[in-house]
């Protein structure tokens, strides 16, 4: 119904006002058909993935900032670097699991999951910010509820880091230097 109102009323225009009409409905069906072209997913809203982003990056700060440092740039010490980079974890679902089985995420004092829930958001889309795939869903506090009580040991992580990281790059096309810790690591 609607489209043919539409296509009448277009009628109606191009008989009266001929071909300049003609010439300019054509000009406004290219450039909508390159806006729709042009419309691709965008990367989420970093800032939209956390109910409290302050709360967030002063968990973060305090409980993981001494080791991974403040803005999640690790090197030089010997430690996974997760500026720009950590995102890409959340591309298969046993990887994004992974993120929240580590030791030091699992039993971290943060006890209520919607608080880690988010201060694991700020990690994956404030310090990865741009590594995440499009259309990424946040972590909720339901998910670390479930995944945390299935925290990885120590005597496997490295084994299973390096399974998940071939997965990542086999799957997602992840750069092969996610296999390292940070880009540049000798191996
Ligand atoms: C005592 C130092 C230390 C603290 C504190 C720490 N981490 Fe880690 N983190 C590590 C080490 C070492 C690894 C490598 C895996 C392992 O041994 O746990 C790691 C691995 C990771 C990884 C995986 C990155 C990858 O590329 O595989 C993430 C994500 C991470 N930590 C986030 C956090 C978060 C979030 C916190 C705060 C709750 C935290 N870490 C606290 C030392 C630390």
């Amino acid at each position: 119904m609607f489209d043919r109102g539409a296509g009448g009323r277009g009628l109606i225009i191009m008989r009266n006002f001929g071909a300049i009409c003609t010439a300019l409905m054509l000009g406004a069906g290219a450039l909508a058909f390159g806006l729709t072209l042009h419309a691709a997913p965008a990367q989420i809203d970093p800032h939209s993935v956390m109910s409290d982003p302050a709360q967030a990056r002063s968990d973060y700060i305090e409980h993981c900032g001494g080791c991974h440092g403040i803005r999640g740039d690790t090197v030089p010490a010997h430690l996974p670097e997760l500026e720009g980079r950590v995102g890409w974890f959340m591309c298969t679902p046993e990887a994004r699991a992974y993120l929240i089985r580590l030791p030091n995420v699992a039993h971290s004092r943060i006890t209520d999951n919607a608080e880690l829930a988010d201060m694991m958001n700020y990690v994956v889309f404030v310090l990865g910010e741009g590594s995440a795939p499009v259309g990424t869903r946040p972590f909720t506090a339901d998910e670390v509820a479930h995944e945390r009580v299935h925290a990885l040991t120590n005597m496997n992580l490295t084994a299973e880091r390096l399974r998940l990281a071939n997965q990542l790059v086999h799957q997602c096309h992840a750069p092969e230097s996610i296999r390292q810790l940070y880009p540049g690591e000798k191996q």
